[in-house]
């Protein structure tokens, strides 16, 4: 299975630099088939940008949330078939930060995974500890109880889903996990995802978490990490390529 580099722009960018930074990583690629799968995934607003400049390109674009409603009135939301209009390959759902500043639940993040997938969107879902949790023991049980939700409501698609272990002490902060420690985590995923799918092999589980040109290679190079979720670095042309680059 080829891996999957995806970038997590988050409330970053504006029409100039996103151009600027989108040519850079096409350039830098020259045409050429990456040695993993990438992705994109921007505000909103930018959605139509990302598909006039990435289309028949190597690189796929998707959103970072999506409505757990199909339509109708709720003020701010966009729902996947909006997502659908832009040619989305993917939406990420329950990003820390969505769980933390906007109160999301397990079965929030579930249904609109349940959502993406009905809709034809792939959505990478986040699950991860927070550093209390990780020093309480809990690191297991926390991100068993996050998939499940989604397991529960994907049910016979759950091959089609993307997981990202994102264990929140390592978001933005600079410190990532040891390749030791995102394995030993990957590797309960995985047998959580066996239990449920025939094929857990398919599932791509990326690891987030200051990922980064340095560090990614021995990330990479564990088993259980088919991929990165990218929040700082996918920001910069040159340190996403390498990442893209130590991908095999
Ligand atoms: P980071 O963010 O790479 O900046 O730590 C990752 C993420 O939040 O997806």
């Amino acid at each position: 299975m080829k891996p999957l580099i995806a970038g997590n722009w988050k409330m970053n960018g504006s029409l100039a630099a996103n151009a600027a930074l989108v040519k850079a990583m096409l350039d830098g690629l020259d045409g050429k088939t990456p040695a993993a799968d990438m992705a994109l995934c921007v505000p909103a607003p930018y959605l139509a940008q990302l598909q006039s400049q990435l289309t028949g390109s190597a690189i796929a674009w998707g959103a970072q949330d999506v409505s757990s409603h199909e339509q109708g009135a709720y003020t701010g939301e966009v729902s996947a078939t909006m997502l659908k209009d832009f040619a989305c390959r993917y939406a990420i759902v329950g990003h820390s930060e969505r769980r933390q500043y906007h109160g999301e639940t397990d079965l929030l993040v579930a249904e609109k995974a349940r959502l993406a997938l009905a809709h034809g969107i792939t959505p990478i879902v986040c699950v991860g500890e927070t550093l209390a949790e990780r020093e309480a023991g809990q690191t297991e049980v926390v991100v068993k109880r996050q998939l499940a939700a989604v397991i529960h409501a994907v049910a016979h698609c759950t091959s089609e889903i993307v997981v990202a272990y994102e264990p929140v002490w390592a978001i933005g902060t600079g410190k990532t996990a040891s390749p030791d420690q995102a394995q030993q985590v990957h590797a309960v995923l995985r047998a959580q995802l066996a239990a449920a799918t025939q094929h857990p092999e398919r599932v791509h589980i990326l690891y987030g978490g200051s990922m980064n040109a340095a560090n990614a290679a021995s990330l990479l190079a564990q088993p259980d990490i088919d991929g990165g979720l990218i929040g700082g670095a996918s920001l910069k042309a040159a340190d996403f390529l390498q990442i893209v680059a130590s991908a095999h």
